[in-house]
């Protein structure tokens, strides 16, 4: 990972080792609270639940010896409240922009959509993973100053899945959401409660996000040494939070636990285990990932999980009775589950097959888009500006799909990193990643391949909404356009990249 020259001019970070882990218990986001019912835009007959939602400032604890910490969120802690329906059942939420006038964040006024003729303060909220209408998905110019509200319509039309609903403004995103304004929707269906998952106190979020934190526990957000461009092109934070706090603790029954895992950082990927005191590798299941169940659980003991991704793991404790678990990231704590010592009995089960999800054919694909991943570096070699397909975000769209076809998309990576590409109101298959050849392809065009084609690790062959695309690899999806038409967005979840420009428009059309 780049970091550019960033940390040399920023304030006293505060040092995590000096704090005690573990004396803080793992919180649980509030639910959404409904404030009636309102007639549905689809069919004024109908009164769907509504709800109003605000973001504004907040101080939140995240460690016992920490003061409160400035954040902006959707209610009185970090993540925002849980929203939960069932699959087909409608919602309407009023997104309020309650927030001050000043940012507290420093903004990139070179940004494309944060110029200085821009107020300073704008708030968009996109439902990452949800099939809507593109007047309520959050586009990113849809941007409301502080005072004023969208209503956004949500028909929930699809599968059982953990979706999560984020800001997304022009040009500030990255800066909304590390400010903390971000939160969890879940959509329940008949065939994930036919599976007697573990539920109720049984199945928790897990959100992960790292802040840097100053030494008085206050949010840093790195900048660059040009103070004209403060952008930098990723954030590392020195302190890994769960669900809002820095190294809690949970305390857990001797029996199996469903955790909907969401990775809600700017740029960080996490590669989770679980250890025991000898630092063992705990094994779990996952059995879903962003846009619900998988084919079967995938037995790991590592996890992979990129901005933006979800993965719902099942955890069975009853093996450890008595015993303390790690989870971490690479070799840094996050977290402990305390195992509690006596038996219990548990109803719940972890089902060999979960749902089919057939693979769709490539033969049904009417078009493959060759789409290029691109970095610009300056002359330090520091990352300066990153594109999709070599393309500013205001140019003219260039992605058309057609209403119900399905297309393949190939990611083609020439970069150092990796990139986690998203795309709004569709679910898609990842088909192949493949190493192939920058320089040919840069020069001439041409895909030349250096190994075979790497099939999806078997926890990504579900519906996914965000895929890795490595460093030097050609990723490639299968995307079946179904829903509506309109305008809608694709973009990199590194909200950096995003930001400056790594985002595309792309409009799906009607059939001719
Ligand atoms: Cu999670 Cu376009 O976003
Ligand atoms: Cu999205
Ligand atoms: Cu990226």
């Amino acid at each position: 990972m780049t970091m550019g020259t960033a940390v040399a001019t920023m304030p006293a970070a505060l040092d995590v080792n000096t704090l005690p882990q573990f004396v803080d218990p793992l919180p649980l986001p509030q639910i959404a609270e409904r404030q009636g019912y309102r007639p549905s835009p689809a069919d004024p007959k109908l009164k769907v639940p509504f709800y109003r939602i605000a973001a504004q400032p907040v101080a939140s604890k995240v460690h016992r010896d920490l003061p409160p910490t400035r954040f902006w969120s959707f209610g009185s802690s970090i993540p925002g409240p849980t929203l939960e329906t069932r699959s087909g059942e409608p919602l309407l939420v009023e997104w309020v922009n309650a927030l001050p006038k000043e940012h507290f964040l420093p903004i990139d006024r070179t940004i494309h959509g944060a110029e200085a003729d821009q107020p300073a303060v704008r708030t968009v909220i996109h439902m990452h993973g949800a099939k809507t209408k593109p007047e309520s998905d959050g586009y990113p110019d849809d941007w409301v100053v502080p005072g004023k509200s969208s209503l956004y319509y949500y028909p929930n039309q699809q599968d059982a899945a953990m979706l999560w609903y984020h800001d997304h403004t022009l040009g500030i995103n990255r800066l909304n959401v590390y400010a903390g304004l971000f939160g969890a929707f879940f959509i329940r269906d008949g065939v994930e409660e036919a599976l007697n998952l573990p539920k109720g106190k049984y199945e928790l979020p897990l959100t992960l996000y790292d802040r840097l934190l100053t030494r008085e526990g206050q949010l840093l957000y790195p900048v660059s040494p040009d103070p004209q461009s403060p952008w930098v092109p990723e954030v590392a934070g020195n302190a890994i939070l769960v669900n809002g706090k820095l190294f809690p603790y949970l305390e857990v029954e001797p029996r199996k636990y469903r955790f909907r895992a969401l990775n809600a950082s700017n740029s960080r990927f996490y590669h989770l285990s679980l250890v025991d005191k000898a630092s063992d590798r705990l094994s779990f299941h996952q059995v879903g990932t962003d846009q619900g169940l998988l084919p079967a659980p995938v037995p790991l003991t590592f996890l992979e999980i990129s901005p933006g991704e979800r993965a719902d793991l099942v955890v069975d404790f009853s093996e450890h009775r008595g015993e303390q678990l790690i989870l971490r990231n690479d070799a840094f704590v996050i977290m402990q589950f305390r195992v509690a010592a006596g038996k219990v009995s548990d109803t719940s089960s972890l089902p060999s097959a979960l749902r089919p999800v057939p693979k769709i054919p490539e033969s049904q694909a009417v078009q493959t888009r060759l789409l290029t991943l691109n970095e610009y570096v300056n002359k330090s070699g520091n990352p300066v500006m990153l594109l999709l397909n070599a393309s500013h975000w205001s140019l003219p769209v260039t992605e058309k799909p057609v209403l119900g076809s399905t297309e393949i998309w190939t990611l083609i990576n020439p970069t150092n990193d990796s990139h986690p590409i998203h795309l709004h109101l569709v679910r898609f298959q990842i088909l192949d990643r493949q190493t192939y050849e920058p320089w040919l392809f840069q020069t001439k065009r041409e895909l030349h391949f250096l190994g075979p084609p790497v099939p999806p690790d078997p926890n990504e062959a579900g519906w996914k909404d965000t895929v890795r695309a490595d460093s030097r690899m050609v990723t490639r999806i299968i995307v079946p356009f179904t829903g509506y038409t309109g305008r809608y967005v694709w973009h990199c979840h590194i909200l950096e990249h995003e930001d400056n420009e790594m985002m595309r428009p792309y409009e799906v059309v009607a059939a001719p």
